[in-house]
């Protein structure tokens, strides 16, 4: 068995095998600085990549499969493509994802379709004897890559040079790289998920005068005012771009939650106007989204919960109720086919996907596969130990909160 690639933790930059950037959004060209528009890091494929038109490919994804067994677990993250889905022996957000990968220490290979912090966390929170694989690295997360370590390292430097830093609790949103989760666990925070951000916050304020939340400012303004009763004038955002973070040390004193600059680039385009709009065009429609929604978006939505939410609200709503919904756009697709006996509308009227989850698509999971199946280990993603520890220590800290260890809410 032969590894061709093994990836250190951070940023897409790193996951690519480049210089770590403070804009890692480079996509783009092989060396930073000197863009070949013809090529795109991370997307090379040793061996053959099938073609998308294969009209074999389903049954080569089955074959491959099937000669895995239990060898193999594949994990689909709820945003993934109808096509990938199929090929899931489980679906789930990315915490259930993360505990699914856990729980099945048997597996040699845990083959992620997800996006890269997803990979890294099920890495870390799987044995040693197990290799994750990432069908496609180009696979990132816009969010996550928004808080690069040295930047979040910077703002610390920043809180120390301040006298704030001990009495500051880091808390990171599971959307983040492993580094920065270890950074979270060396400095005593914790990790939160989009259904125990309230209580991870809760945790937090217990050991400190203020949180520093990263890297989506939106749940975390989100949780602070809607379910600790914060008031909006108690958080700051912390720009990574501007000098001491655009902040004045004295504004930094004062807030209890400090904002990390970051947003998804799905759920941030949900406007408030698309609310009102749809609520003109469908008379008596319940709008149901993501907390990583803009504020304004949240307080104009009848119900606002994590992926996981969003699925057993639909479960749990009566016949012909009529919902709109604000989260990535396969799940949406895939919940109205689920539930043709009710109304379930995309929240906005363009289409939305997220484009980097769909980076995985058939052809890179059959290619993923077929290598295994030839004794060759391609796209893992190895989080170094000293990084894979300290992250660890802040999930374990996110675990051990009540009602945290078992399922999402
Ligand atoms: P969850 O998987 O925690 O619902 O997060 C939503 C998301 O944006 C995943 O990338
Ligand atoms: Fe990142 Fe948003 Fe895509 Fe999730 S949906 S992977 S947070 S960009």
């Amino acid at each position: 068995m032969t590894v061709d690639a093994v990836v250190p933790a951070d940023t897409a930059a790193a996951r690519l095998g480049v210089a770590p950037s403070p804009l890692a959004q480079l996509l783009l060209g092989r060396t930073l600085g000197t863009a070949d528009l013809a090529s795109e890091r991370g997307v090379d494929c040793p061996g053959d990549l099938p073609s998308p038109s294969d009209p074999g490919l389903v049954e080569r994804a089955r074959r491959a499969r099937a000669a895995l067994g239990d060898r193999a677990f594949v994990l689909g993250h709820h945003y993934q493509r109808d096509e990938v889905i199929e090929f899931a022996d489980v679906t789930g957000d990315s915490f259930k994802l993360a505990q699914k990968a856990a729980a099945r220490p048997d597996a040699e290979f845990v083959l992620f379709c997800g996006v890269h912090f997803m990979a890294e966390s099920a890495d870390i929170l799987t044995g040693d004897h197990q290799q994750v694989v990432l069908p496609d690295l180009a696979a990132g997360c816009s969010m996550a890559d928004m808080a690069g370590l040295q930047q979040v390292e910077d703002a610390w430097a920043a809180f120390e040079a301040a006298g704030l830093a001990d009495s500051t609790v880091p808390v990171a949103y599971m959307n983040s790289t492993a580094a920065i989760k270890s950074f979270t666990g060396r400095h005593g925070g914790t990790i939160c998920t989009s259904s125990n951000a309230d209580r991870s916050l809760r945790w937090a304020f217990e050991r400190g005068e203020r949180v520093l939340f990263l890297p989506d400012q939106h749940l975390g303004r989100n949780t602070a005012v809607l379910q600790l009763g914060l008031e909006l004038d108690d958080c700051v955002v912390w720009n990574p771009h501007k000098p001491h973070g655009g902040v004045t040390p004295e504004q930094l004193r004062r807030a209890k939650m400090v904002l990390w600059r970051g947003h998804c680039s799905v759920h941030g385009r949900f406007s408030a106007a698309n609310v009102a709009d749809v609520r003109e065009r469908i008379p008596g429609v319940n709008v149901l989204v993501h907390p990583e929604c803009r504020h304004e978006v949240v307080t104009a939505a009848d119900s606002v919960g994590s992926t996981e939410h969003i699925i057993r609200t639909l479960e749990a709503a009566p016949p012909g109720s009529s919902w709109a919904v604000g989260t990535e756009l396969n799940l949406v697709s895939r919940l109205a086919a689920a539930h043709p006996d009710k109304s379930i509308v995309f929240l906005e009227r363009t289409v939305c996907y997220c484009s980097t989850m769909n980076r995985i698509d058939l052809p890179h999971l059959v290619w993923a596969m077929e290598s295994l199946v030839d004794g060759r280990v391609v796209n893992r993603i190895e989080v170094d130990p000293d990084t894979a520890h300290w992250a660890r220590v802040a999930l374990d800290r996110m675990l051990s909160l009540p009602g945290s260890g078992t399922t999402r809410g």
